[in-house]
């Protein structure tokens, strides 16, 4: 069985994608700081689908410097890691003039410093063996911007640019690195948009409907297949043409 590493496979849209690839027949190892009622009937479903597995660790991926020993120790548990899934992310939203460092900081740690070492650290053991599939969560926010996601919007643009110039590093290794870039999907994430700024977003999509975790979790599926096989350095975007 494949081991796929899913961060923030809580909750939201990771949750989805965890689900959707256990039942492909994957073993998820799901990690995020809180294991959760969904964890637990995440796994109980896969388990009794007789397909791949789901397994949960905490951890905090702002703890950077554990970084190393996290991934070891999975390592050591659950063998190789065939695809990374660098899902886990945060949101503070406000006017970048009010916004406290803190949070700036916490933004560009988690969303963008924790994705690059977990990479670094996975990605030594992928090399050696020839083959994985690495896919960062970026954002629509990245290219298109939004009035009041400044900061998130920069650690998601600096996603996408670790994702095009490690897919070039790490080719020749049998790697592919790609990022997937959703629209506004209704999350614990999301939670502070009026229900005003979700008929806005819909109406002016090309397909009037917002984007639903299914269509995420399915996005990420094809990208660690075999059908995606000569795919790499992309961005694919699951918005509904909500940046047509
Ligand atoms: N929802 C959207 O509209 C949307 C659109 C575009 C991109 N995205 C991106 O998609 C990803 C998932 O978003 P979502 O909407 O599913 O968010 P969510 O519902 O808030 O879930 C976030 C997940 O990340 C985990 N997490 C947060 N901080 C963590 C930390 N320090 N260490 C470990 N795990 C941590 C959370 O679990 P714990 O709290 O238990 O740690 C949870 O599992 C994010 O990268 C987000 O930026 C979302």
């Amino acid at each position: 069985m494949l081991n796929v590493l899913v961060t923030g496979g809580s909750r939201g849209l990771g949750l989805g994608i965890a689900r959707k690839l256990a039942a492909s027949g994957y073993r998820v190892i799901a990690v995020a700081r809180h294991e959760n009622e969904q964890c637990r009937s995440a796994r109980a479903e896969a388990d009794a689908s007789g397909q791949g597995a789901f397994v949960f660790h905490s951890f905090d991926l702002s703890e950077t410097a554990s970084i190393p020993a996290f991934v070891s120790a999975l390592r050591k548990e659950h063998g190789s890691i065939y695809g990374l899934v660098n899902n886990a992310g945060i949101s503070f939203d406000g006017s970048l003039a009010l916004m406290p460092s803190s949070q700036i900081e916490q933004l560009l740690l988690v969303n963008t410093m924790a994705p690059i070492l977990l990479t670094r650290s996975i990605v030594r053991s992928m090399m050696a063996e020839g083959c994985g599939r690495v896919i960062n969560m970026a954002s629509i926010t990245a290219f298109s911007g939004y009035s009041g996601l400044s900061v998130y919007s920069a650690t998601k643009a600096a996603l996408v640019g670790f994702t095009r110039s490690l897919a070039r590093e790490v080719g020749r290794a049998g790697i592919t690195v790609n990022a997937v870039a959703p629209g506004f999907v209704s999350t614990d994430l999301t939670h502070s948009m009026t229900a005003d700024q979700r008929e806005k977003i819909e109406r002016r999509s090309a397909l009037k409907r917002l984007t639903d975790v299914e269509d995420v979790a399915n996005a990420v599926e094809y990208l660690l297949s075999d059908k995606a096989k000569s795919v790499t350095g992309t961005v694919l975007t699951v918005d509904a043409g909500c940046t047509a």
